[in-house]
């Protein structure tokens, strides 16, 4: 690619408020038209790759020679660093093995299927008893506070063994956390707080162990496998990432069910079809992709992909919600259909930083899809859908409100 097309390298095409709340930015659209592979401009003038296509996404994805190590130089930053982030404690999300792979294997047992399976009882008591407090609450309510969010947050709770009563402090944190506008300064000392609840958690649990995740990493610590603030780390990971994503399919799958309504009857007479709900999760997780800046790394030697030779030290962005869309992969991709077997998608990522979490955010959506709206069958916004708060500044893609009612 030449220094001219370099130059003029069109910005990267976030989300606006503008166009249908459940599609990909338009722009984004038309440079996958384009082919699956160009370069675009950051805020800070840098011009990393962007990659459109399914195919060449997850060959990218599943290349040891690409890195999710944040620190090093030349890496795509789609908002300012904090300061001081070269002296951070990384979270694994931000590591490439072997280091990467040490950490995340200290907790994959939690979340393999079986382990997970086992929770659906538990899981499936949770929003039974939130559905029941909604019912007995008034109306209309913001679905999002009183039950989008509780639902995943006490099944994180839960599994963790952090105490549910400070979810006020969490979830107020982890906002911050997922907020693109928000300042530098202001992300790095929310990230604080929670590494200083965590570290306090933690301390406690060395004291006092549970029957919880956190408990067993102290055994980890105390057999000098993990340092503390390592753990802390972890803990602020799997908190954050255990309740916002998910807490954002329940409220945007919803609301995108409610704006089709053939495909929510569906859902709603699938009381028998365990496999149809498990396609209607899936479904939704493509079409909604609500990890919606993509995914980005940094190439760590040159790589030949779709004509271009991608050089060491270039920055690449994986736009996961236009490969969702991406019609060599999903036919007549911009259709939500709930029928449909979309497992293959790369909502939760691709290679070796797939979701950890991806069972058990599977397990709470077939659980939320599958008994919501055939307990409360006539649910229906309380406002207009062009009023519905989106999170077009989010690095996951959501509502901030859904006004509902029955
Ligand atoms: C619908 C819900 C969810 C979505 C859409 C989602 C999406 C993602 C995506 C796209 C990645 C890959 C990041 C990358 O490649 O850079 C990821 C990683 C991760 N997710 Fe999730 N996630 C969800 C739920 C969860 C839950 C419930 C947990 C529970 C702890 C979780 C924990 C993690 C962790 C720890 C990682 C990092 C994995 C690694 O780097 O090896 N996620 N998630």
């Amino acid at each position: 690619m030449s220094d001219a097309v370099v130059d003029d390298a069109p910005a990267y095409p976030m989300r606006k408020a503008e166009g249908c709340p459940f599609d990909p930015p338009p722009g984004l659209r038309e440079l996958q038209k384009q082919g699956p592979i160009t370069k675009v401009k950051l805020w800070d003038g840098s011009t990393p790759w962007l990659i459109t296509r399914y195919a060449e996404q997850r060959t990218l994805l599943a290349d040891p020679r690409i890195s999710s190590d944040t620190t090093q130089p030349g890496f795509p930053r789609l908002v300012p660093a904090p300061p001081g982030a070269s002296g951070q404690v990384l979270s694994f999300i931000m590591m490439d093995d072997p280091e990467h792979a040490r950490l995340r294997r200290m907790v994959t047992a939690q979340f393999a299927i079986k382990r997970v399976e086992a929770m659906r009882p538990a899981v499936q008591k949770i929003v039974d008893d939130q559905i029941d407090e909604l019912l007995a609450g008034p109306r209309p309510v913001d679905l999002v506070e009183a039950f989008a969010l509780p639902v995943p947050s006490l099944v994180i709770c839960e599994l963790l063994g952090v105490p549910y009563t400070d979810h006020g402090f969490f979830q107020d944190n982890s906002k911050v956390l997922i907020k693109r506008s928000v300042a530098p300064e202001e992300r790095a000392a929310a990230n604080a707080r929670l590494r200083e609840y965590l570290d306090g958690l933690i301390a406690e649990k060395i004291r006092r162990p549970g029957d919880d995740l956190l408990s067993q990493l102290t055994e980890r610590i105390e057999a000098g496998e993990l340092t503390v603030a390592e753990a802390a780390q972890m803990g602020v990971l799997m908190l954050i990432a255990g309740h916002e994503t998910t807490a954002n399919m329940i409220a945007l799958g919803t609301f995108a069910l409610l704006e089709h309504p053939d495909q929510l009857a569906r859902l709603r007479a699938a009381d028998d079809d365990p496999e149809l709900v498990s396609r209607a999760v899936n479904e939704l997780l493509r079409y909604l992709n609500i990890t919606h800046s993509g995914r980005t790394r940094l190439v760590l030697e040159d790589i030949e992909i779709a004509g271009e030779v991608l050089h060491a030290g270039d920055g690449v962005i994986m736009a996961n919600d236009v490969g969702n869309r991406d019609p060599e992969a999903f036919p007549d991709p911009d259709r939500l259909d709930l029928g449909r077997q979309a497992r293959h998608h790369v909502a939760f990522g691709f290679g070796v930083h797939q979701c950890l979490g991806q069972p058990l955010a599977r397990l709470e959506l077939e659980v939320v899809y599958g008994t919501l709206y055939r307990r409360i069958p006539t649910l229906r916004l309380a406002a207009e859908p062009g009023r519905i708060p989106l999170k077009h500044d989010g690095f996951v893609y959501g509502v901030y409100e859904l006004p509902v009612t029955w």
